[in-house]
């Protein structure tokens, strides 16, 4: 199968101002030689705990963050291979229009005093795709009823709808100019477990109809495991296990993984041990200061990938 996305060892720091007299900067590892493959026409899980560098990976892929380093590539249906931090202004709204990000709270990301109309065709008004209004509100009223409301919730406004009907109005919008990827951030972490369920099914079905890609990230790796081909498991900035969604449920190989599989997370949490989220150095192991099998080795020397089977890589010193 053809990749849609590699993203080739990114980094991206931060530098906080420690201070206004202070002489050092701090530096805040966020994302850490991360590299993936998105396969077109599949799911990806990037999966991990709040701070471990989701939310930045997934902006630096709409380009909303530069890279400190490393590339992403995208390649169009027309089989170019573009590197994003090469694209000029045009060619990035162009891979805008491919490519959306649906955000995590779909309560504080829709303007109360727009219309739902006005709301899901905001991006499309300034993009190379509108063409008057009428030919928007068609657009949109097909779309509405796709994601399971109806024509007339168009004229509605986003406060009058639950939690799960905003998250579908949210869809909407990142639907409207058709797009070929998606990147999903935590959009159904928010919601009842059985609305999830229905969110996750429109998801779904969306996918199947739409021949659509999905980056999909979420804290829960359990919803990940269910819904993904292909997970990426991150721990501070790094990812440290990537393997088929079926093969990691089974054969988990990082103690990262193991943790989060045993449910010892929240053990971990209300026994206040701080869960760090970023590195104060790049050259270790993100686990390291946490991991019952650590050697020194582990604090000194970020762990390269190991070939475990066939899609399945571990970044860890043990065997
Ligand atoms: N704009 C920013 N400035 C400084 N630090 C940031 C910024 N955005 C994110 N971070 C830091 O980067 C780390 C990763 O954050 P984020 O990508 O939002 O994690 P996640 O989405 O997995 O919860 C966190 O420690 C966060 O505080
Ligand atoms: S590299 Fe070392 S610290 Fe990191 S997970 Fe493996 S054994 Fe633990
Ligand atoms: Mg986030």
């Amino acid at each position: 199968m053809e990749n849609i996305i590699e993203v080739k060892n990114l980094y991206k720091q931060f530098n906080l101002e420690a201070g206004f007299f202070a002489k050092n900067k701090q530096n805040v590892y966020a994302v850490n030689d991360l590299s993936f493959d998105v396969e077109r026409g599949t799911t990806y899980g990037i999966v991990g705990e709040s701070g471990c560098g989701k939310t930045t990976t997934a902006k630096m892929l709409i380009q909303l963050y530069r890279q400190t380093g490393g590339e992403i590539f995208y390649y169009p249906e027309s089989g170019e291979k573009l590197s994003l931090a090469a694209l000029n202004k045009k060619e990035l709204s162009r891979y805008r229009e491919e490519v959306k990000y649906i955000f995590q709270d779909p309560a504080r990301s829709l303007n109360p005093r727009m219309s739902v109309f006005d709301v899901i065709t905001a991006g499309l008004r300034y993009s190379s795709l509108w063409q008057g209004k009428k030919e928007a509100l068609e657009r949109a009223e097909t779309i509405i009823k796709e994601v399971g409301l109806k024509g007339e919730d168009l004229f509605r406004r986003p406060a009058e709808f639950s939690g799960g009907q905003r998250q579908r109005i949210s869809i909407a919008r990142g639907l409207i100019m058709n797009p070929r990827l998606i990147l999903c951030d935590e959009v159904v972490s928010a919601l009842d477990v059985s609305i999830q369920g229905q969110i996750i099914n429109l998801l779904s079905d969306l996918k199947a109809a739409r021949n659509l890609t999905y980056v999909f990230i979420t804290h829960d790796l359990k919803v990940a495991c269910y819904f993904c081909d292909k997970i990426g498991v991150m721990y501070r900035g790094v990812l440290v296990e990537e393997a088929p969604a079926a093969d990691l449920y089974k054969n988990a190989a990082h103690p990262y993984t193991k943790l989060l599989f045993n449910g010892a997370k929240g053990e971990l949490s209300s026994s206040n041990k701080e869960v760090k989220t970023t590195l104060e150095k790049e050259n270790c192991c993100p686990f390291a200061y946490r991991c019952p099998h650590a050697s020194d080795r582990c604090s000194s020397e970020l762990p390269q990938f190991r070939q475990l089977e066939e899609g399945h890589r571990v970044r860890c010193f043990l065997d």
